[in-house]
């Protein structure tokens, strides 16, 4: 298995170090290769996303992302190399699920749903513009029905399959799809987008759905996000929402998310490059570990994913924490916390 590791800024690094360290320990016949992307490979190379870099993710069985620190001014040549490898090897579904089962201070209500983010196009197809002589600033949002159909159908066959592996769950029995847009008012591209979703939602009558806007849906998951189990919805929307989402499963340091395409994958936490915390040594590194039993998940290897997930949850309520999670301990401390009781 050739695992690409693009480590990037901040604590991209830092994270991405205690990964590497578990993936080893339990796939000991991975090769990971380690490329460059990034604000640093863009003052190095003049390339935020290097030909090299784009070359071995395609390669690869799949990639380890960390995080990038994208300026938020515009700087000539520089593009997210997120958003570019997430276009270039059509990695169109964008999955981030919360769970507050392995959380030591979770309040009663279990929470496990998932948001189903399309990644390729909206708001994020990267078509803007200024006109009027620079006072005027235009972002054209892209939906397309090929995009909406296999974003849709994408969270139709993840809650399906759900159903049949975890039983654990409080909607356990009863899949859902929630689907979210704001047609109401995009009445032209969100009107579509909902339009192919309620048809794709037709060829599957095993599972529920239902739709609600996406700002009563903010509201929503964040008051009682037990009553979600598959949220799907377009790419910006989708942003925020597991963001929000997120905070239910104890925040940024435990967020992880999968990218995938119809023949690659690509793994990171949700979380950025924390430029706050970076060099510190104290960035929680679980977001980053479960992105490892995701990887493994996605290859086939449920047995060693499983155990990097009882590690994982073994040291989330025994300690060492970071102090993201009210403890004192390093990203490297929790590491070999992990690593121990692999
Ligand atoms: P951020 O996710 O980097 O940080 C938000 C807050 O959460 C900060 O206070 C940070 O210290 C904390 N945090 C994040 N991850 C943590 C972890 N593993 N452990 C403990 N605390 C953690 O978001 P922010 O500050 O908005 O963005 C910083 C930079 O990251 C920007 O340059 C942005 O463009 C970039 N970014 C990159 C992403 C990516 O590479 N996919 C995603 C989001 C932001
Ligand atoms: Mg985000």
């Amino acid at each position: 298995m050739r695992v690409c590791v693009i480590p990037g800024d901040g604590i991209g690094p830092e994270v991405l170090a205690a990964a590497a360290q578990v993936l080893r320990a339990v796939a000991p016949d991975a090769e990971l290769r380690e490329a460059a992307a990034g604000w640093a490979a863009f003052q190095r190379h003049g390339a935020a996303l290097p030909a090299e870099t784009l070359a071995a993710a395609r390669a690869a069985d799949a990639v380890l992302f960390g995080a990038v620190a994208s300026p938020s001014h515009s700087v000539p040549g520089y593009r997210s190399p997120i958003v570019q490898l997430r276009r270039e090897l059509d990695l169109y579904a964008n999955i981030r699920p919360t769970t507050n089962g392995q959380r030591p201070t979770a309040n009663k209500v279990a929470v496990d749903l998932v948001v189903v983010r399309e990644n390729t196009e909206g708001l994020y197809a990267g078509r803007e513009r200024l006109e009027g002589g620079g006072d005027t600033a235009i972002a054209e949002r892209v939906i397309t029905r090929r995009a909406s159909a296999r974003i849709v159908r994408a969270a139709f066959e993840l809650a399906r399959s759900r159903r049949t592996t975890n039983d654990q769950r409080p909607t356990a029995g009863s899949p859902k799809v929630t689907i979210v847009h704001k047609a109401n008012v995009l009445r032209v591209s969100d009107g579509l987008f909902r339009a192919v979703a309620l048809e794709v939602a037709a060829e599957y009558p095993d599972i529920a759905h239902d739709e609600m806007l996406v700002d009563v849906a903010a509201m929503r998951v964040a008051q009682s996000p037990e009553r979600f189990d598959v949220i799907v919805t377009t790419n910006l929307f989708g942003d925020i929402l597991s963001d929000v989402a997120c905070i239910h499963g104890g925040g940024l340091g435990l967020a992880a998310s999968a990218n995938l395409g119809e023949s690659h994958a690509l793994f990171e936490p949700v979380h950025g490059a924390a430029p706050d915390i970076a060099g510190k040594g104290i960035a929680n590194p679980l977001a980053a570990i479960e992105c490892v039993a995701m990887l493994l998940d996605w290859r086939g290897r449920a047995a060693p994913a499983a155990r990097v997930r009882a590690a994982a949850a073994g040291v989330l309520s025994a300690g060492p924490r970071t102090p993201d999670l009210g403890g004192t301990s390093t990203t490297a401390d929790v590491a070999a916390a992990v690593i121990d009781r692999l």
